[in-house]
């Protein structure tokens, strides 16, 4: 089974984490890793998180926050370099993220955004038990109930 590990984005590896890229042809699936540090600085409960192989290398970024309009747990973003895909990597960083939100007291249930056409996102997620509740302006919202009774 595919290992990864989640690591806070610091002053040791933000830089790198800013090198990670998508496929160009996903570029719109999401911002650029500079753009989500950026935002994360504004949010204090944002955690934005470098995911590491087993080999001690970053693969790709992931970060989850409170939803300021809902006030949800929401995960807001997830990327693995263009160069990582495929390999499991990004089904684990979930896994792990899930388990994460699901230790906190406060979080029964957690949200997902992503566009319509982002295929490889939808299957994903669904895989994981996300149930699309709301659909506008071509992105789709999905939920995971944790189930907690
Ligand atoms: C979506 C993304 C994070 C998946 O990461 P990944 O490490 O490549 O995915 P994994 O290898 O863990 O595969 C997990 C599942 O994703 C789906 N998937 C991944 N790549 C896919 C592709 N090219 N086409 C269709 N489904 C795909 C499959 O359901 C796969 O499950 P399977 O291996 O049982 O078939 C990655 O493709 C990515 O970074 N995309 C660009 C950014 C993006 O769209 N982020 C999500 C924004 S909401």
């Amino acid at each position: 089974m595919t290992e990864v590990f989640l690591k806070p984005i610091s002053a040791d590896n933000w830089q790198e984490c800013i090198g990670l890229k998508v496929k160009d042809e996903q570029a719109d699936f999401v911002p650029s890793n500079l753009y989500s540090i950026a935002e994360a600085q504004f949010y204090p409960q944002a955690a934005p998180l470098a995911i590491y192989n087993e080999q001690d290398q970053m693969v790709g970024f992931v970060m989850y926050g409170v939803d300021v309009e809902s006030g949800k747990w929401k995960i807001f973003r997830l990327m693995i370099d263009r160069a990582q895909q495929g390999k499991g990597y990004g089904r684990a960083a979930m896994e792990q993220v899930i388990e994460q939100l699901h230790a906190r007291p406060d979080c029964n249930e957690i949200l997902i955004a992503y566009q319509v056409e982002n295929d490889a996102a939808r299957r994903l997620y669904a895989s994981l038990g996300f149930t699309e509740v709301t659909a506008s302006d071509g992105k789709v919202t999905a939920r995971l109930d944790l189930d907690k009774g």
